[in-house]
């Protein structure tokens, strides 16, 4: 059985990886190992199969004894760990979540669902290094994987609705701590039917204005609003955020002929669903009803919602998807520019197929 080095399981990405491992039987398949960065020697936690003590996740030597080691630690460790045991000659595979290696050009950006052959290449050539891609752009890929099957986009344009969660534990707990605060503000005024709704609205907008409203995670307020920018900034005007669309989905692909996608990347207060709203620049005019088609049969997890209001409202939320693998795409339909413009709407869990998924199912590849 493999052995396989568990990194940062405890964290929020991590834990629900654990989580997806547990329902899927995973941990029955390999002899996991739990390493900690503060707490070597303590118990192992037991997913189903005792682990023994927890390792030291700057320990070389124990990270070498790994076949596979998966880390959903952090950038800062992936660069303080990873080149010390590639120079070691480590033949073990790294399967990683966070963004450090994704570009580099020997690792492969993970989503087998979409781009399971350039996997199969890739360790076929002897490629050891398999990274989970950005969030949209995983949840883009899901959504959209048939149309870019069929070689049938020319450009994309979307404009993201990205959850709390994209930028971590601590900023959900702000999100819901904002939303609290603006309640509270007008409990009394919102139990009275009779109240003004615009002295409502007043005392909301100036309680958000506050010095002492909390947002010390996003550095504006969120609940009620929305912050139009994810990431540091790129010389170009891109945030990075916005960057990471276009070459990660062509490496994704990999294709040598880039597809431009570019659109602005916002954050809205929803807690872990990133929605897109995207206009598709086809190659050609092809038929609404088979591109449904080409969409529901591209992978397992996508779903058509027909562009339908009260289905939509149904299906097509982060309300509806949260928690689910489901990746639904609605509001399909060709646009005033002309028949070969589509529009398309689509909603993904960020932490499952936008972080924790696609690494367990690359585990399950090598294992196989
Ligand atoms: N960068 C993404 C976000 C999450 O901030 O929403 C990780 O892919």
């Amino acid at each position: 059985m493999k052995k396989v080095g568990l990194i940062g399981w405890r964290g929020m990405v991590g834990s629900v990886l654990m989580q997806r491992m547990v329902e899927e039987n995973d941990f029955a398949r390999i002899d996991p190992v739990f390493f900690t960065t503060s707490q070597a020697g303590q118990a192992a936690p037991n997913f189903g199969k005792d682990a023994g003590q927890l390792q030291n996740a700057f320990d070389l030597e124990a990270l070498k004894a790994m076949d596979i080691i998966i880390t959903c630690q952090g950038g800062d460790y992936t660069k303080e760990v990873y080149p010390k045991l590639m120079e070691s000659g480590w033949p073990g595979y790294w399967i990683d979540a966070a963004s450090t290696l994704r570009m580099a050009d020997d690792a492969v950006i993970i989503l087998d669902p979409v781009n399971g052959k350039v996997i199969d290449d890739a360790l076929n050539k002897g490629i050891k290094t398999y990274v989970g891609g950005n969030c949209t752009v995983s949840l883009m890929l899901m959504g959209l994987g048939g149309l870019f099957a069929n070689d049938l986009v020319e450009w994309i344009s979307s404009s993201t609705y990205q959850a709390a969660s994209g930028a971590g534990a601590r900023h959900m707990r702000e999100l819901l701590s904002q939303m609290g605060a603006l309640r509270d503000v007008v409990a009394a005024e919102l139990a009275d039917p009779a109240s003004a709704i615009l002295d409502i609205e007043r005392k909301v907008t100036a309680a958000m204005r506050e010095e002492s409203f909390p947002t010390s995670q996003f550095g504006a307020p969120l609940a009620g609003s929305l912050i139009p920018w994810i990431d540091v900034a790129l010389p170009n005007g891109q945030s990075k955020e916005e960057w990471k669309g276009m070459v990660e989905t062509n490496k994704i692909l990999g294709r040598s002929q880039s597809i431009p996608v570019d659109g602005n990347c916002v954050r809205i207060g929803a807690l872990r669903c990133h929605s897109q709203s995207f206009t598709i620049k086809l190659k050609k005019d092809v038929p609404l009803n088979d591109i449904h088609q080409m969409l529901a049969s591209h992978n397992d997890w996508v779903r058509v919602i027909d562009n339908d209001k009260s289905l939509t409202v149904k299906e097509l939320t982060p309300a509806a998807v949260t928690g689910t693998l489901k990746v639904p795409v609605g509001r399909l339909r060709k646009m005033n520019m002309g028949p070969d413009f589509l529009s398309a709407f689509s909603v993904g869990d960020q932490l499952l197929w936008g972080a924790a998924e696609p690494l367990r199912r690359m585990l399950n590849i090598l294992l196989h």
